[in-house]
């Protein structure tokens, strides 16, 4: 079989190129490993930016998002049991955020791209990359018990930090960059209204935790962890005293308890590889960079990859034109170092790392003080948190 863009992996990076492939009349084909119930059951991220909403809208897959998402238009940093409200529209030119999980924008692309979209074929696991030197690329697959090629015109790696693609460039051709951090994140939905209207981003002496939520009764909790931490040892009990501890703060305030229905770990890291380009393959989104999760953009920044490269390959189908795939890899490597640098600055600034020192704590408190003193500053963090317009 032929396609002109053969797309290895159905996550949000994958699914939305697909779609904005076909309103340009570039036909494609989405390779995805796992099955359809797991990849819309995965629990990940939030947090739309206001570029992510606009594209989702824009390609037709903004409905169930308008109807169910929740618009936020601030967040709450809290540290020394107090809380200081920071004010997105205001301090970035009326722009804000949406909380609709990546679990539901996977849902409705999955259903769009199933009515009317090019194939996407579930538990077909890509397991080569063959011809990206000779001008005649393909990706050979596994799918109903039997391997299958499928030649492309390009091929574009959605497929995760841990997929294939990245690893088919040849050794040498990409440069890496990477930081582990001292902690990971004991994330868990729970059936409870939340506790407050907006996200809370806690800083204590206990360590970080975030309230977040999925609908007006679900909520989302995160508290750091140490790295390599088992959550048998975290019954429901354990996790909501913690949770107090770091939330706590002067006057009324009380976070309310529910029925624990997931738990999970996830690690934190900062990856980039340059560029995200070699010959006719694409990387997009988590295959060519991870941030750590405080600040919300691993999503976002998958989104913004798809963007730009759907607006380069519809030039090329047009007029033939390569300037903008040419340009992709440093298009993006623009965006992605902002919102690593962002990633890295909420992610260190909000987390006690177990070996600090009391000077460091002592800086951590002052630069959040100032963000809550100083509008220059909160304006930074609000202009990074909605994220610029896409290119
Ligand atoms: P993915 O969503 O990872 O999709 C890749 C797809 O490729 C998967 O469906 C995978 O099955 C498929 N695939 C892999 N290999 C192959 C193959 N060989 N053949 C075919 N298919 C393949 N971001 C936040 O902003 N906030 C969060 O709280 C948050 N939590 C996260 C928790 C976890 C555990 C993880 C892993 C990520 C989290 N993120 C979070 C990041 C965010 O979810 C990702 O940035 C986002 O999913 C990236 O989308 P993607 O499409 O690039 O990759
Ligand atoms: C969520 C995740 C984040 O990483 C974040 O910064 C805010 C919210 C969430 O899953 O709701």
């Amino acid at each position: 079989a032929h396609t002109t863009v053969a797309i290895i992996g159905a996550g949000p990076a994958g699914l939305l190129l697909a779609r904005l492939l076909r309103r340009s009349g570039i036909d494609s084909v989405v390779l995805e490993h796992r099955d359809r119930a797991y990849v819309e059951q995965r629990q990940r991220a939030g947090i739309l930016e206001q570029g992510t909403i606009d594209v989702l809208r824009e390609c037709g897959a903004g409905e169930r998002m308008d109807r169910q998402g929740l618009p936020h238009n601030g967040v709450e940093l809290r540290f020394d049991r107090r809380g200081h409200r920071i004010d997105f529209p205001s301090l970035s030119g009326g722009r804000a955020v949406m909380v609709y999980a990546q679990t539901e924008m996977v849902k409705d692309l999955v259903a769009l791209q199933l009515a009317d979209g090019d194939p996407l074929l579930f538990e077909a696991q890509a397991v080569a990359i063959d011809g990206l030197e000779s001008g005649q690329p393909s990706v050979r697959y596994v799918h109903e018990g039997r391997e299958r090629t499928l030649s492309c015109d390009f091929v574009v790696g959605c497929d995760g930090f841990h997929g294939i693609a990245r690893a088919a460039v040849p050794s040498g051709v990409l440069r890496t960059f990477e930081r582990e951090y001292p902690y990971s994140w004991l994330g868990i939905l729970a059936d409870v209204p939340p506790s407050s209207d907006e996200l809370i981003y806690a800083h204590s002496e206990h360590g970080f935790a975030l309230l977040s939520m999925r609908s007006p009764t679900v909520s989302r909790l995160y508290l750091q962890v140490p790295n390599g931490t088992d959550v048998a040892d975290w019954p429901d009990e354990r996790i909501w005293d913690e949770l107090d501890l770091r939330f706590a703060v002067d006057g009324d305030w009380k976070l309310e308890r529910g029925p624990i229905t997931s738990k999970s770990i996830t690690p934190m890291r900062s990856f980039v590889a340059e560029p995200m380009r070699y010959g006719p393959l694409f990387l997009a989104g988590d295959a060519a960079h991870i941030v750590p999760p405080t600040g919300a953009k691993g999503l976002n920044l998958a989104v913004s990859d798809v963007v730009v490269l759907a607006k380069a390959l519809s030039r090329w189908h047009a007029t033939g034109e390569t300037d903008l795939l040419d340009g992709y890899s440093d298009t993006c490597l623009r965006r992605v170092w902002r919102a690593e640098h962002f990633s890295y600055f909420m992610t260190t600034t909000l987390h006690p790392d177990p070996a600090q020192s009391e000077f460091d704590t002592r800086l951590q408190l002052s630069q959040l003080h100032r963000i809550a003193d100083s509008e220059t500053a909160a304006a930074e963090l609000a202009q990074n948190y909605v994220g610029t317009p896409f290119e």
